[in-house]
């Protein structure tokens, strides 16, 4: 009989949150605790409760999907996202490891594709280099979670959709119906879907339960990297939009925060390690976003 596992959730109302909470819900051998921020707010948090909380044997595994996740938000309040994505990884990952409960913490592509790392695909063990302000509080992070021994390791994930509303898709189809062209940063990355990756996390925190030993950093991923527009293409493909082009954003719409023109993940040494622990690596993005339209 496979044990019950009992899944604290950092996070739990954000986009990645919610969808691992409705695969946990799918799967009874799975209970899951997520605080509100009303119940607990990681901004004024002390040591002493997240320590009381993970360490009150209630867990067997702790996963945070917290963040300062509004790229642009980072630059206006630094503060906020020094505590929330630099710090508060730390704490709940020494928390965890006094409990000697794993843990697992959500990290982006948007550590790298600054001028220390223009160029990707980036491996796991690539040093870091952000382009704005998200990706140095996030690097932050990192750096703070594994810097405590224990079982702890950091999944970077990147570019997240789900099957309902996405901000990325909402925009494609909103200037394709009202422009009749989409205008596109020129960025690559991963496009990864969130049913998939949810499930993927439920499966990692099973392996880590079960004394598995999981490499500091993971690149979860699924189907091949592509730009902004190769992602548009398919979402236009896909909602009988085929005749609409994609176009170069202009300066005037540029974003607050610089965004990074490549942040490729290279995910073969994460799929070699899943491969040999549970097996079922992400489903490729495109036949998601077809999946998704219809
Ligand atoms: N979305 C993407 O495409 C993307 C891409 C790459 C990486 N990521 C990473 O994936 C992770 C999840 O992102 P997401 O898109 O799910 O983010 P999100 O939707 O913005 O959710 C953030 C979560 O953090 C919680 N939170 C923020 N401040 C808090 C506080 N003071 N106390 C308690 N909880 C607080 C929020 O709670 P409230 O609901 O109370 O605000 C929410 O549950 C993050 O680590 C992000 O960096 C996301």
């Amino acid at each position: 009989m496979v044990a019950l596992r009992r899944l604290l959730l950092l996070g739990g109302s954000g986009r990645l949150g919610s969808h691992l909470r409705r695969a946990a819900g799918d799967d009874l051998r799975v209970a899951v605790a997520a605080p509100s921020r009303d119940e607990l707010d990681l901004e004024t948090a002390s040591q002493e409760e997240l320590d009381s909380l993970v360490g009150s044997g209630l867990y067997d595994v702790v996963l945070n999907c917290s963040a300062i996740a509004l790229v642009d938000r980072c630059e206006t309040e630094r503060a906020l996202a020094d505590r929330i994505n630099g710090v508060v990884p730390g704490m709940l990952a020494t928390a965890a490891a006094k409990a000697d409960v794993p843990f697992v913490h959500i990290s982006t592509d948007y550590v790298f594709g600054g001028e220390a790392a223009p160029v990707g695909p980036f491996a796991e063990t690539t040093p870091v280099g952000p382009a704005q302000y998200y990706g140095v509080t996030k690097a932050a992070g990192e750096e703070a979670v594994l810097a405590v021994p224990g079982r702890r390791t950091v999944a970077r994930v990147s570019w997240l959709f789900g099957d309902g509303a996405t901000p990325f898709q909402d925009y494609v189809l909103a200037r394709a119906r009202s422009l009749s062209e989409v205008p596109l940063l020129d960025q690559a990355s991963r496009p990864t879907w969130l049913p998939g990756l949810s499930l993927w996390l439920l499966n990692l925190a099973a392996a880590l339960q079960e004394g598995a030993f999981a490499p500091n950093i993971l690149h979860p991923a699924g189907g091949p990297a592509a730009t902004r527009h190769e992602w548009a293409r398919a979402i236009l493909d896909a909602h009988g939009l085929a005749d609409v082009p994609t176009v170069p954003q202009t300066v005037e719409s540029a974003p607050l925060a610089p965004r990074p023109k490549d942040t490729r993940l290279d995910a073969r040494r994460t799929d070699a390690w899943i491969e040999a622990t549970w097996g079922a690596t992400l489903p490729d993005w495109r036949e998601m976003v077809e999946r998704a339209a219809r």
